[in-house]
């Protein structure tokens, strides 16, 4: 039996970490990587970057699509802000610039990306829903990522429409998101019914593209407190399943 103790430290951490006006940014951001060698100013989630180049060697689309912005420093997310409010004004930078630290940007999990063309907006870059982009989209959700800010999901999420912003939130998380057609706010209220040990949720999936079990059982995490905390318990078990370490029990101190 492997045991898996959790410290007050470590929550609100993990992929799905839920970042927006109400969830400000808590922890610290490790494990960045470069987007690649070209691309030296894009920094992401190391897991995500390794996802993020899968997705675009399969459809090969190294050339097609580029990488706009990746992680952000609260510095940085201050300064768009701001800049975009005198460029733009307060409206279209409220729609489309999440205010400083409850962008989603700061944890390394986002990326923004574009169709290959002259004159990228660095705010509302294009990635159309016909052709290499849409590919992109289709299959995105098999290996961690989800299309984060939707038009019908604007009262929820409080940003409009990006086609062109993609979360990591891990696989199998994403397909679920994806195939419920909910938003991560969302996702998060549904997980909690699922309270662990007794109504786990269980998701079964028979192709699991980055690790290679021929098939996997998802179970829930969540205890019966309903706190955002335990998202990182929930995320751990996810990871541990998908190592085929599954004889596991869960020790929370908060
Ligand atoms: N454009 C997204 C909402 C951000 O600024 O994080
Ligand atoms: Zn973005």
């Amino acid at each position: 039996m492997r045991k898996i103790v959790l410290k007050k430290e470590d929550v609100e951490t993990g992929d799905l970490v839920l970042i927006n006006q109400k969830h400000t940014l808590k922890s610290k951001i490790n494990n960045l990587v470069f987007f690649d060698e070209k691309y030296k100013n894009i920094k992401l989630n190391d897991n995500a970057n390794y996802a993020l180049h899968l997705i675009l060697d399969n459809i090969n689309a190294k050339n097609e699509i580029v990488p706009v912005s990746g992680y952000r420093t609260l510095g940085e997310q201050k300064n768009i802000y701001n800049t975009s409010l005198k460029e733009n004004g307060r409206d279209y930078t409220q729609k489309y610039v999440a205010l400083p630290n409850a962008s989603e940007h700061q944890t390394g999990l986002a990326i923004d990306l574009a169709l290959n063309e002259d004159d990228i907006d660095f705010i509302c870059p294009k990635f159309p829903h016909y052709g290499i982009c849409q590919s992109f989209r289709n299959i995105a959700p098999k290996y961690g990522f989800i299309e984060r800010y939707k038009g019908e999901k604007e009262a929820v999420t409080k940003i409009s429409n990006e086609e062109w912003h993609f979360r990591y939130v891990g696989y199998p998380h994403s397909k679920i998101i994806t195939e419920k057609d909910i938003c991560l706010e969302e996702y998060i209220d549904f997980l909690k019914d699922y309270i662990y040990p007794n109504n786990p949720l269980v998701y079964k999936d028979t192709l699991i593209p980055l690790n290679s079990p021929s098939s996997i059982s998802f179970k829930s995490s969540f205890t019966s407190d309903s706190s955002l905390s335990f998202i990182f318990a929930y995320d751990l078990i996810n990871s541990l399943l998908l190592s085929n370490l599954l004889d596991i029990s869960l020790e929370i101190i908060l």
